[in-house]
Protein backbone atom coordinates (compact mmCIF):
# COMPACT_ATOMS: atom_id res chain seq x y z
CA UNK A 1 0.00 0.00 0.00
CA UNK A 2 1.55 3.18 -0.64
CA UNK A 3 0.12 6.09 2.09
CA UNK A 4 -0.25 9.68 1.32
CA UNK A 5 -1.00 12.41 3.61
CA UNK A 6 -2.27 15.33 2.44
CA UNK A 7 -2.50 19.01 4.66
CA UNK A 8 -6.66 18.61 3.69
CA UNK A 9 -9.23 16.94 1.94
CA UNK A 10 -9.35 18.89 -1.12
CA UNK A 11 -5.82 18.72 -1.86
CA UNK A 12 -6.39 14.64 -1.04
CA UNK A 13 -9.07 14.82 -3.27
CA UNK A 14 -7.45 16.31 -5.91
CA UNK A 15 -4.72 14.50 -6.40
CA UNK A 16 -6.82 10.90 -7.09
CA UNK A 17 -8.75 13.44 -9.67
CA UNK A 18 -5.26 14.44 -11.36
CA UNK A 19 -4.46 10.26 -11.15
CA UNK A 20 -8.26 9.93 -13.25
CA UNK A 21 -7.33 12.75 -15.96
CA UNK A 22 -3.87 10.93 -16.49
CA UNK A 23 -5.81 7.07 -16.88
CA UNK A 24 -8.68 8.53 -19.03
CA UNK A 25 -5.54 10.52 -21.21
CA UNK A 26 -3.83 6.87 -21.50
CA UNK A 27 -6.71 5.12 -21.99
CA UNK A 28 -9.85 6.39 -22.87
CA UNK A 29 -11.88 3.81 -22.59
CA UNK A 30 -10.93 3.17 -18.94
CA UNK A 31 -13.59 1.74 -16.37
CA UNK A 32 -14.26 4.07 -13.30
CA UNK A 33 -15.40 2.39 -9.95
CA UNK A 34 -17.40 5.25 -7.68
CA UNK A 35 -18.16 5.54 -4.18
CA UNK A 36 -20.44 7.93 -2.90
CA UNK A 37 -20.86 8.94 0.74
CA UNK A 38 -19.46 12.26 1.91
CA UNK A 39 -15.53 11.96 1.88
CA UNK A 40 -14.81 11.09 -2.06
CA UNK A 41 -16.92 14.98 -3.05
CA UNK A 42 -13.30 16.68 -3.10
CA UNK A 43 -12.46 14.04 -6.34
CA UNK A 44 -16.14 14.83 -8.04
CA UNK A 45 -15.72 18.49 -7.71
CA UNK A 46 -12.20 18.02 -8.73
CA UNK A 47 -12.86 16.22 -11.68
CA UNK A 48 -15.79 18.31 -12.78
CA UNK A 49 -13.38 21.20 -13.08
CA UNK A 50 -10.81 19.45 -14.70
CA UNK A 51 -13.60 18.31 -17.17
CA UNK A 52 -15.07 21.84 -18.14
CA UNK A 53 -10.94 23.55 -18.01
CA UNK A 54 -10.58 20.57 -21.33
CA UNK A 55 -8.40 18.42 -19.31
CA UNK A 56 -10.11 15.29 -19.50
CA UNK A 57 -13.03 13.45 -21.77
CA UNK A 58 -15.24 10.80 -20.22
CA UNK A 59 -16.55 10.25 -24.06
CA UNK A 60 -15.07 5.92 -24.25
CA UNK A 61 -15.58 5.33 -20.42
CA UNK A 62 -17.77 3.79 -18.58
CA UNK A 63 -17.95 3.84 -14.72
CA UNK A 64 -19.21 0.98 -11.88
CA UNK A 65 -21.63 2.08 -8.72
CA UNK A 66 -19.66 0.20 -6.27
CA UNK A 67 -22.94 0.17 -3.44
CA UNK A 68 -26.70 0.97 -3.92
CA UNK A 69 -29.60 0.96 -1.10
CA UNK A 70 -32.16 -1.68 -1.15
CA UNK A 71 -35.93 -0.04 -1.62
CA UNK A 72 -34.94 3.21 -2.66
CA UNK A 73 -37.48 4.45 -5.43
CA UNK A 74 -35.68 5.11 -8.56
CA UNK A 75 -34.11 8.85 -8.37
CA UNK A 76 -34.29 9.30 -4.67
CA UNK A 77 -32.10 11.94 -3.83
CA UNK A 78 -30.02 9.54 -1.64
CA UNK A 79 -29.97 6.40 -3.98
CA UNK A 80 -26.11 6.26 -4.60
CA UNK A 81 -27.02 6.10 -8.77
CA UNK A 82 -28.57 9.51 -8.45
CA UNK A 83 -25.99 10.74 -6.12
CA UNK A 84 -23.38 10.06 -9.01
CA UNK A 85 -25.07 11.06 -11.53
CA UNK A 86 -26.25 14.60 -9.82
CA UNK A 87 -22.14 14.77 -8.25
CA UNK A 88 -20.02 13.92 -11.52
CA UNK A 89 -22.07 12.28 -14.63
CA UNK A 90 -24.72 14.43 -15.73
CA UNK A 91 -21.79 17.33 -15.55
CA UNK A 92 -19.70 15.19 -17.43
CA UNK A 93 -19.14 14.14 -21.39
CA UNK A 94 -19.76 10.25 -19.65
CA UNK A 95 -22.22 8.47 -23.04
CA UNK A 96 -25.95 7.82 -21.46
CA UNK A 97 -25.63 4.46 -21.22
CA UNK A 98 -22.16 4.57 -19.00
CA UNK A 99 -22.84 4.38 -15.66
CA UNK A 100 -24.15 0.90 -14.57
CA UNK A 101 -25.69 0.23 -11.39
CA UNK A 102 -27.39 -3.18 -9.61
CA UNK A 103 -31.05 -3.33 -10.64
CA UNK A 104 -31.88 -3.14 -7.09
CA UNK A 105 -36.11 -3.07 -8.05
CA UNK A 106 -35.30 -6.01 -10.06
CA UNK A 107 -38.11 -8.47 -8.35
CA UNK A 108 -35.37 -11.68 -9.06
CA UNK A 109 -32.80 -9.71 -6.60
CA UNK A 110 -30.51 -12.45 -6.63
CA UNK A 111 -30.42 -12.95 -10.13
CA UNK A 112 -29.72 -9.37 -10.71
CA UNK A 113 -27.09 -8.80 -8.29
CA UNK A 114 -24.97 -12.01 -10.11
CA UNK A 115 -25.66 -10.07 -13.25
CA UNK A 116 -24.14 -6.93 -11.68
CA UNK A 117 -20.92 -8.98 -10.70
CA UNK A 118 -20.80 -10.50 -14.80
CA UNK A 119 -20.94 -7.33 -16.08
CA UNK A 120 -18.06 -5.75 -14.06
CA UNK A 121 -16.12 -9.22 -15.08
CA UNK A 122 -17.10 -8.45 -18.87
CA UNK A 123 -15.58 -5.20 -18.83
CA UNK A 124 -11.68 -6.80 -17.93
CA UNK A 125 -12.10 -5.56 -14.55
CA UNK A 126 -12.16 -1.83 -13.12
CA UNK A 127 -9.28 0.51 -14.29
CA UNK A 128 -9.44 2.01 -11.28
CA UNK A 129 -11.77 1.99 -8.10
CA UNK A 130 -12.31 4.79 -5.75
CA UNK A 131 -13.41 3.55 -2.02
CA UNK A 132 -14.04 5.32 0.67
CA UNK A 133 -13.76 3.62 4.39
CA UNK A 134 -16.32 3.33 7.16
CA UNK A 135 -15.64 4.23 11.13
CA UNK A 136 -16.73 0.19 11.47
CA UNK A 137 -13.94 -0.58 8.44
CA UNK A 138 -16.43 -1.30 6.04
CA UNK A 139 -15.51 -0.57 2.40
CA UNK A 140 -19.01 -0.43 0.03
CA UNK A 141 -21.68 -2.16 2.53
CA UNK A 142 -19.00 -4.60 3.19
CA UNK A 143 -19.86 -4.41 7.26
CA UNK A 144 -17.29 -6.17 9.46
CA UNK A 145 -17.91 -10.29 9.47
CA UNK A 146 -18.29 -9.67 5.35
CA UNK A 147 -16.20 -12.81 4.07
CA UNK A 148 -13.18 -11.76 2.66
CA UNK A 149 -13.71 -14.11 -0.49
CA UNK A 150 -17.22 -12.24 -0.87
CA UNK A 151 -19.25 -11.32 -4.11
CA UNK A 152 -21.83 -8.92 -4.87
CA UNK A 153 -24.27 -9.33 -2.94
CA UNK A 154 -27.39 -8.25 -0.77
CA UNK A 155 -26.01 -7.27 2.03
CA UNK A 156 -27.84 -5.56 5.44
CA UNK A 157 -26.42 -2.62 7.29
CA UNK A 158 -25.14 -2.92 10.71
CA UNK A 159 -26.58 0.22 13.56
CA UNK A 160 -23.46 2.09 13.58
CA UNK A 161 -23.48 2.65 9.34
CA UNK A 162 -27.49 3.46 10.24
CA UNK A 163 -26.50 5.74 12.76
CA UNK A 164 -23.64 7.64 10.49
CA UNK A 165 -25.71 7.68 7.34
CA UNK A 166 -28.71 9.27 9.31
CA UNK A 167 -27.15 12.52 8.26
CA UNK A 168 -28.43 12.04 4.63
CA UNK A 169 -32.05 11.06 5.52
CA UNK A 170 -33.16 14.35 8.43
CA UNK A 171 -31.57 12.30 10.92
CA UNK A 172 -33.89 10.29 11.04
CA UNK A 173 -32.35 6.41 11.27
CA UNK A 174 -35.65 4.97 10.65
CA UNK A 175 -35.84 6.09 7.05
CA UNK A 176 -32.06 4.46 6.06
CA UNK A 177 -32.43 1.33 4.21
CA UNK A 178 -31.30 -1.56 5.57
CA UNK A 179 -30.84 -3.80 2.70
CA UNK A 180 -28.47 -3.35 0.21
CA UNK A 181 -26.72 -4.62 -2.91
CA UNK A 182 -22.68 -4.38 -2.78
CA UNK A 183 -19.92 -5.21 -4.56
CA UNK A 184 -18.27 -7.76 -2.29
CA UNK A 185 -14.59 -7.70 -1.02
CA UNK A 186 -13.36 -10.21 -3.75
CA UNK A 187 -15.21 -8.04 -6.49
CA UNK A 188 -14.05 -5.02 -5.43
CA UNK A 189 -10.02 -7.13 -5.16
CA UNK A 190 -10.61 -7.30 -8.72
CA UNK A 191 -9.84 -3.70 -9.96
CA UNK A 192 -6.61 -2.62 -11.07
CA UNK A 193 -5.91 0.11 -8.73
CA UNK A 194 -7.86 0.94 -5.47
CA UNK A 195 -7.80 4.57 -3.85
CA UNK A 196 -9.47 4.73 -0.93
CA UNK A 197 -9.58 8.40 0.69
CA UNK A 198 -10.72 8.70 4.23
CA UNK A 199 -10.40 12.24 6.13
CA UNK A 200 -11.23 13.42 9.85
CA UNK A 201 -10.23 11.72 13.04
CA UNK A 202 -13.55 9.75 12.87
CA UNK A 203 -11.95 7.37 10.57
CA UNK A 204 -8.08 6.94 11.88
CA UNK A 205 -9.12 4.11 13.93
CA UNK A 206 -10.54 1.99 10.67
CA UNK A 207 -7.54 3.47 8.94
CA UNK A 208 -4.95 2.19 11.74
CA UNK A 209 -6.64 -1.28 11.16
CA UNK A 210 -6.90 -1.38 7.63
CA UNK A 211 -3.06 -0.30 7.54
CA UNK A 212 -1.23 -2.10 10.61
CA UNK A 213 -3.65 -4.19 11.76
CA UNK A 214 -4.09 -7.79 11.51
CA UNK A 215 -5.95 -8.79 8.01
CA UNK A 216 -10.09 -9.75 9.36
CA UNK A 217 -13.24 -9.79 8.82
CA UNK A 218 -13.77 -7.58 11.64
CA UNK A 219 -12.30 -4.66 10.05
CA UNK A 220 -13.19 -5.70 6.17
CA UNK A 221 -10.92 -2.82 4.49
CA UNK A 222 -7.67 -4.84 6.02
CA UNK A 223 -8.58 -7.33 3.33
CA UNK A 224 -6.84 -4.44 0.74
CA UNK A 225 -3.08 -5.67 2.15
CA UNK A 226 -3.61 -8.66 -0.21
CA UNK A 227 -4.02 -6.28 -3.01
CA UNK A 228 -0.86 -5.40 -5.10
CA UNK A 229 -1.63 -1.57 -5.91
CA UNK A 230 -3.85 0.20 -3.55
CA UNK A 231 -3.13 4.10 -2.64
CA UNK A 232 -4.38 5.20 0.73
CA UNK A 233 -5.21 9.36 0.71
CA UNK A 234 -5.23 10.68 4.01
CA UNK A 235 -5.67 14.24 5.98
CA UNK A 236 -4.10 14.52 9.16
CA UNK A 237 -6.93 13.44 11.74
CA UNK A 238 -7.52 10.49 9.55
CA UNK A 239 -3.77 9.48 9.41
CA UNK A 240 -3.37 10.32 13.49
CA UNK A 241 -3.71 6.69 14.96
CA UNK A 242 -0.69 5.43 12.25
CA UNK A 243 1.97 4.19 14.58
CA UNK A 244 4.13 4.72 11.04
CA UNK A 245 2.95 7.85 9.42
CA UNK A 246 6.52 9.56 9.56
CA UNK A 247 8.12 6.70 7.74
CA UNK A 248 5.18 6.87 5.26
CA UNK A 249 5.14 10.63 5.08
CA UNK A 250 8.93 10.19 3.91
CA UNK A 251 8.33 7.74 1.49
CA UNK A 252 6.00 9.76 -0.53
CA UNK A 253 8.13 12.43 -0.17
CA UNK A 254 11.01 10.31 -1.93
CA UNK A 255 9.07 9.37 -5.31
CA UNK A 256 9.87 11.22 -8.22
CA UNK A 257 7.91 14.24 -9.00
CA UNK A 258 6.20 12.78 -12.29
CA UNK A 259 4.38 10.31 -10.28
CA UNK A 260 0.78 11.76 -9.21
CA UNK A 261 -0.31 8.85 -6.85
P1 LIG B 1 -18.43 8.86 4.30
O1 LIG B 1 -18.76 7.34 4.03
O2 LIG B 1 -17.49 9.27 3.24
O3 LIG B 1 -19.76 9.58 4.17
O4 LIG B 1 -17.85 8.94 5.66
C1 LIG B 1 -17.73 6.47 3.69
C2 LIG B 1 -18.24 5.06 3.74
O5 LIG B 1 -19.11 4.78 4.58
O6 LIG B 1 -17.77 4.24 2.95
Amino acid sequence: MEIVIQPDPELAGDLIAQEIVRLYRRKPTAVLGLATGSTPLPVYEALRRRHEAGEVSFAEGQAFILDEYVGLPEGHPESYRTVIRTELVDHVDFPRHALHAPEVEAEDLERAVLAYEWAIRDTGGVDLQLLGIGENGHIGFNEPGASLASRTRVGYLTPSTVAANARFFDDDESQVPRRCVTQGLATIMTAHHLVIIATGEKKARAVAQMIEGPVSQRWPASVLQHHTHVTVLLDEGAASQLELADYYREAYGSVPSWRII
